[in-house]
Order: C-alpha cells, then sequence, then structure tokens
C-alpha cells in the first residue's frame, strides 16, 4: 500500500510537471500504457493472497481512475493555456483610435461598379468574368468581325509580342469577348453582366488608355427587343436616381449585334455644365441591339432555337456624370487627396432598399 501512495504521487507529480500535450501523453503512457506502472502492478496481483489481493486491487483501480483524471484536467489546462497564449499573440486593443491616414475610400469607379451590379442583380443578372489578355478569336472573329473588318482599325488594340493561333494576343478593346466565353462555357438560357479594364490606344480629356466597361448578355428562347428597352429603361432610372428619365433608342452599327442602336438620356448643357435629367438635350451612354446569329453560331447555338440582346456601357464616364468628376485621367492618378474627396466611405455599400448611394 505505501507502494501504491508513493507511486500515485510519483505519476501526479509527472502530469503536473509534463509541459506540453506531448509530454503529457508520454506521462499517460507511463502510468497507464500497456506497459505502464499501473498496468503492471495490476499483472501481479495474481500472484497474491485473496485478502491483499482484494485489498491492493481497489486501491490500484481507484489509483488508475484518479491518474486518468488528473491527465483530463491537466489536458484541459494545457489547452486554456494553449488558447490563452494565442489570443495574447493577436490581440487588438480595441480602445486605440483610429489613425487618420489609415482611412481607406473605395475609388468612384468600384462604388458604381457595384451600383451597377445591384441594380442588374435585382433584374436577375449573374456577374461574369474574363481575363484583360485576350486572343483574336474571343475579342473580334467570335464577335463577327473578320480579320479584314474595319472596325479593327475603330479599335486602336494594343498587341502583345506573344501569340496565340498564329494571331497575337492583345489587351482586350472592350468587354464583349466575355460574352464569347460565357456562351461556349454555359448552357442557355442566361443572363449575365461583365465589368471590368479594358483598353485602347488613345489618350486626352476624356480617354484613358484604361478605362472601364460593362456588358450585358441574356440569352433565351423568346427574348426581344422590347425586353432590351425595358431593362435598360429600368437600369437607367435607377442609376440616376430619376423616374422620369428619358431615353431614346438611335439606330447604330455593331458587327456583333443585328439590330444595333445606342442609347442617349436626356440632359442639359448650360454654362458648360452637364445635368442629367433635364433640358432637352441628349447624352449618349451605351450601344446595344440583339445578338447577331453569326454570333450565335460561332458559340455553337442555333439562332432559330435561342436569341437575345448585348449591351455595352462605358463605366467612368457614368461615375463622371453621376458624381460630377470633372477629368477622366485624375480617376487613375492615385492622388490620394482626389480619392478623400470623391472616394466612398467603405460602409456605403450600395442596395437598392437604401439608396444606391450617399
Ligand atoms: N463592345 C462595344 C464597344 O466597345 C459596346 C457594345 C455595343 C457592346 C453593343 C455590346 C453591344 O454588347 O451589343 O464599343
Amino acid at each position: 500500500m505505501q507502494d501504491i501512495d508513493r507511486l500515485g504521487a510519483e505519476l501526479r507529480a509527472n502530469i503536473e510537471a509534463a509541459d506540453s500535450l506531448e509530454a503529457l501523453d508520454a506521462a499517460r503512457v507511463r502510468a497507464l500504457g500497456r506497459k505502464g506502472a499501473i498496468t503492471s502492478l495490476m499483472k501481479e496481483l495474481g500472484a497474491l493472497e485473496p485478502e491483499e489481493r482484494r485489498d491492493a486491487g481497489a486501491a490500484l483501480n481507484a489509483l488508475k481512475d484518479g491518474i486518468a483524471a488528473a491527465v483530463e484536467d491537466r489536458r484541459a489546462a494545457l489547452r486554456d493555456r494553449a488558447l490563452a497564449d494565442r489570443l495574447a499573440d493577436r490581440g487588438v486593443d480595441v480602445t486605440l483610435p483610429v489613425r487618420d491616414e489609415a482611412r481607406g475610400r473605395v475609388h468612384p469607379v468600384s462604388q458604381t461598379i457595384d451600383e451597377i451590379v445591384t441594380i442588374f442583380a435585382d433584374m436577375g443578372f449573374a456577374v461574369a468574368e474574363g481575363p484583360d489578355i485576350e486572343d483574336d478569336f474571343h475579342n473580334f472573329t467570335a464577335l463577327n468581325i473578320p480579320p479584314e473588318h474595319p472596325a479593327r482599325q475603330m479599335h486602336d488594340t494594343f498587341y502583345l509580342e506573344a501569340e496565340r493561333d498564329g494571331a497575337p494576343l492583345l489587351l482586350r478593346t472592350h468587354t464583349s469577348p466575355v460574352q464569347i466565353r460565357h456562351m461556349r462555357a454555359a448552357s442557355p438560357p442566361y443572363r449575365i453582366i461583365a465589368p471590368g479594364r479594358t483598353f485602347r490606344r488613345d489618350s486626352d480629356m476624356t480617354h484613358t488608355p484604361m478605362f472601364h466597361q460593362v456588358e450585358g448578355l441574356a440569352i433565351g428562347r423568346d427574348i426581344h427587343m422590347g425586353h432590351l428597352k425595358g431593362c435598360l429603361e429600368e437600369f437607367a432610372r435607377v442609376m440616376f436616381e430619376n423616374d422620369d428619365l428619358r431615353m431614346r433608342f438611335r439606330p447604330s452599327y455593331f458587327p456583333f449585334t443585328e439590330p444595333s442602336a445606342e442609347v442617349d438620356i436626356g440632359c442639359s448643357r448650360r454654362d458648360g455644365e452637364l445635368r442629367i435629367g433635364e433640358g432637352d438635350d441628349w447624352l449618349e451612354i451605351l450601344g446595344c441591339g440583339m445578338v447577331h446569329p453569326n454570333v450565335l453560331e460561332n458559340v455553337g447555338l442555333d439562332p432559330d432555337e435561342w436569341q437575345g440582346f448585348a449591351f455595352g456601357m462605358g463605366i467612368d464616364r457614368i461615375a463622371m456624370l453621376k458624381y460630377g468628376i470633372p477629368d477622366l485621367r485624375a480617376f487613375f492618378e492615385c492622388d490620394l487627396r482626389w480619392l478623400r474627396h470623391y472616394g466612398f466611405a467603405p460602409f456605403d455599400v450600395p442596395t437598392l432598399a437604401g439608396g444606391l448611394a450617399r
């Protein structure tokens, strides 16, 4: 019995001294494992007289339970300590003041993209994406712009030195190639919008070599131009927060749509100031039309079965108009003072219910 008490004290000391989960496990095995101290004593019980065996057996069983409980207590203590250490390590002092220079702003282009996505999401459009570096097929050929087509000249394309399928890679000149990628990858019906960067060799007060567009595409079995009109009217009215916004669809030409139209919204230009939604002047905001049968065929859709509309719109100018920002070039100069002035607070997330911005 003396032995058992001494053994118990020794095993408990080992357990208390264990400083890690690994060390604790080793101490547990030394006590309770198959070749552990308690297990070995248990094996010797058989050699004792019945009287002695009963007492020693009960004592050993009590020791075994006590040691198992001590191991669990120690394990819990080690875990608590590890958690406390981790929390202390990553501690944040929430009482510290926010540093003024650390306050971020959302760029007006990002804000405008969020607004556009919010409006179209409400009409069932999903967001699609494509690469900035495109190939000739997706940017031109599949969109019904074959190699000698004059529309290629209008695009002032940046070409790369690398080639794919014998034609140079390029920086996409519009977001329309995302239409092609989506139609080739998914099966209709679908509605998507694709906001993103676009590139053209052009630079002045109103053009930057990198700019932003959003592409829209809806394909179904019986989509017609009325759907296109309704969809774009809804968009413009919510975007410019004006239920009476005047719009007109002017016949136009794009290789990838037939018929094609350009869309103008009502505005006034007085004393050099442009105001949306008043006056009797017009401002062009986007191009659109019914997807050309050749484009549908190029992506493997039967034009007798599937049809739909597409549109493309410049985002930067919409942002300038909506938020009264005069110079496009300042958009991409990363001037912090400009961003503080025209940027949005990170929590100004646009929602239809809460008003699109501010
Ligand atoms: N891709 C055209 C551009 O960059 C814009 C456009 C016009 C896109 C008509 C369309 C469309 O999808 O139907 O000028």
